[in-house]
């Protein structure tokens, strides 16, 4: 065989939602944005992520997606690494919520079914576990209403629901919600919890990303990033009470380190200050 030919992506089963990671390290050029997260999650199990503000947390949603790639460590999904799939179709057992929600001129459905619209049932079935169906259905064009300019006109938090509801669509089996509460009122809140908690029923592991201590309660394991670094990391208790006790100080506005050399061991942790769960 040339050995320029790639060898042709392993087509997985769909995956239970076993996820793993090893030691991550991922900049953006010279600058480490998220450096030794390590961390394991059963299917079924809710992982909460806080820390300040630019300390990473987005980027490592964006990592867990399989869509950017850890410059070091690995990520692996039912013991695979995430990089032997086919990205294509391991898009499909994936849900992500972007903390800027990004919708497209065109219909509610193709929003929602990631332009798959002829997967009518899937979206209805998703616009119903977002709580939006009757209020979908309720629109003169129903799910073939028109969002215009990219759905920058419709409320912050009408937009946040349907990017939920994309995030559900197709029964994915890891689900990654980065601030998914920055713009709900109280019943979209209430909603977000019944969601996460019927995931976790399901089976299915999500990755919540908040500040919002009451959804910690939602959560068995609780990752701290401070500057990128993984600072504290277990069961949510535990890593709730060696923050309130001290024992493990948080944040701070610094920004992450800069590398010296890439790939490399990561930079040490910057000054922490106390976190900022509210
Ligand atoms: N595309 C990018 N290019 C360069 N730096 C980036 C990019 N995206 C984010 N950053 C930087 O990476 C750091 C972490 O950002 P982010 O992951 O968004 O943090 P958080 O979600 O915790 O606020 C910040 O310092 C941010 O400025
Ligand atoms: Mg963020």
């Amino acid at each position: 065989m040339p050995l320029s030919r790639r060898p042709k992506p392993w087509i997985f089963p769909p995956p239970k939602g076993r996820l793993t990671a090893e030691k991550l390290l991922f900049a953006h050029g010279r600058k480490v944005v998220v450096a030794g997260v390590t961390f394991e999650l059963e299917p079924g199990t809710v992982l909460g992520v806080i820390g300040p503000s630019g300390t990473g947390k987005s980027t490592l949603a964006r990592l867990l997606t399989g869509v950017w790639r850890p410059q070091n460590g690995i990520l692996r999904l039912d013991g695979a690494d995430m990089h032997q799939w086919d990205q294509n179709k391991l898009g499909r057992h994936i849900g992500y919520l972007p903390q800027d929600v990004e919708l497209f001129t065109g219909s509610v459905a193709l929003n929602i079914g990631r332009f798959q619209e002829e997967d009518q049932a899937a979206v209805q079935a998703a616009a119903e576990f977002a709580g939006i169906h009757d209020y979908i259905a309720g629109l003169p064009d129903g799910y073939a209403t028109v969002l215009e300019e990219q759905g920058r006109n419709l409320p912050g938090g009408l937009r946040q629901r349907i990017g939920l509801a994309r995030a559900l669509f197709a029964s994915p089996r890891l689900v990654i919600l980065d601030e998914p509460d920055a713009n709900l009122d109280f019943t979209g809140l209430e909603a977000l919890k019944r969601i996460v908690e019927e995931l976790k029923g399901q089976g299915v592991t999500v990755v919540l990303i908040t500040h919002r201590s009451s959804l910690l309660g939602l959560t068995d394991k609780l990752l701290l990033l401070v500057n990128g670094q993984q600072a504290a990391y277990g069961p949510t208790a535990e890593v709730l009470q060696k923050i309130s006790s001290g024992a493990v100080s948080a944040t701070g506005p610094a920004p992450a380190p800069a590398a010296s050399a890439l790939p490399g061991p990561p930079p040490p942790p910057l000054q922490p200050a106390p976190v900022t769960v509210q």
